[in-house]
């Protein structure tokens, strides 16, 4: 049955055996963003995470419901709903991680940057919350353009006198998470083991995967390499298509979004050699934020990994890449100034 095959897998069962752990300290984590089509499943998946005590869905239509449905969940995370503005104080308080997939999504045709005009005001909003209320969160930003939602929320912090540029994180974790599958997929390596390091930003050409870098390293000609960058920029678009109208991914972004928020408590609780890539205030490039691979601790960024050694191929891509994320970034910063 469903239920026996559930009980029989390793994430269920280690699941269990951690939650029963007393050595986790409490966490709390917050969603906002929590019953759209990300937040539904994100929000499950932090409620299956044994390092979280305390889950808070926030979203402006629907929390009551996901957060009842979630509470059934036996797992430790104790789950609350909140859905009006003036509940913000008590859903951000005391949060540890603070998860932003509030929103639009693309429908066909669009950029990302065609959300700038409605999703910009929902980060700067949520972001003044954030504030006021947990200004020392690890912010995990979803929301799109992420390349300029990220410098958006960095000066509402600034002008907050807040802004600590180690607790702020574009998640690029789902383009990651693409370049493994495609990679594992092309080469035949098996997808657990692969890993392929994604810089830049989150949005095409931005993307830029280093499959030299890949680990382990196969043999794939020119043609191929490619073809898996493309594939890897252009995956958002593929979803986007796929679903031909009703959103982009969800699925995907869910499991990604849950990957780097536990690797963000695990940083926080003192875990050795976390490593993810997020795009982060960074020194890396000439570019005031950059994706690149970095270490999580105590303090959220603990160390930003350069770039390596790089092809040919991903040199090219790095200089075309860094004019328009220069731009993506700027037209953040400025909203965050003119609105
Ligand atoms: P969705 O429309 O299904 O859900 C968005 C949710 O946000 C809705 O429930 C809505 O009520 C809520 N919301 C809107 N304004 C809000 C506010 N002020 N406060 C609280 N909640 C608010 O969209 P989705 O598919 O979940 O996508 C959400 C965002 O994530 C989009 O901008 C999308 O482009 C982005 N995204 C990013 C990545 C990434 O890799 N970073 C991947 C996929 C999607
Ligand atoms: C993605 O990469 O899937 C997201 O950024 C959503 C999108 O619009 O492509």
């Amino acid at each position: 049955s469903v239920q026996s095959a559930v009980r029989r897998s390793n994430y269920a069962s280690s699941t269990r055996n951690f939650s029963s752990s007393a050595s986790n300290p409490e966490r709390k984590v917050t969603v906002l963003g929590a019953a759209g089509g990300i937040g539904q499943p994100l929000s499950m998946l932090m409620k299956l995470n044994p390092l979280v005590s305390t889950l808070s869905l926030y979203d402006l239509a629907g929390t009551p419901g996901v957060a009842a449905d979630c509470s059934h969940i036996n797992t430790r995370a104790q789950v609350s709903g909140y859905m009006e503005d003036k509940d913000l104080a008590k859903a951000l308080e005391g949060s540890d991680v603070v998860i932003i997939p509030a929103g639009v999504p693309r429908k066909p045709g669009m950029t990302r940057d065609d959300l700038f005009n409605i999703n910009a005001g929902i980060v700067k909003n949520l972001c003044q919350h954030v504030a006021k209320h947990c200004p020392n969160a690890l912010v995990n930003m979803i929301s799109n353009p992420v390349n300029s939602t990220v410098p958006i929320a960095s000066e509402v912090f600034k002008e907050a006198g807040t802004y600590d540029p180690k607790r702020l994180f574009g998640v690029t974790t789902l383009d990651v998470v693409r370049a493994k599958t495609f990679y594992a997929t092309k080469t035949g390596l098996s997808v657990e083991e692969v890993n392929v390091p994604v810089v830049g930003g989150h949005a095409g050409i931005t993307i830029l995967p280093l499959f030299s870098q890949a680990f382990p390293q196969a043999n794939l000609g020119e043609d191929d390499i490619v073809a898996l960058t493309k594939r890897t920029q252009d995956g958002g678009t593929e979803v986007v298509e796929a679903k031909a109208g009703k959103g982009s991914a969800t699925l995907s972004m869910a499991y990604a979004g849950a990957i780097f928020a536990d690797a963000c408590l695990k940083g926080l609780n003192g875990v050795p050699d976390v490593v993810e890539c997020s795009f982060v205030e960074s020194n890396v490039t000439e570019l005031p934020f950059f994706a690149s691979k970095v270490r999580l601790g105590v303090n959220g960024v603990e160390e930003i990994h350069g770039l390596g050694s790089m092809s040919d191929y991903e040199k090219e891509g790095l200089a075309k890449l860094i004019p328009e994320l220069k731009s993506s970034i700027q037209k953040g910063i400025d909203f965050a100034h003119k609105n």
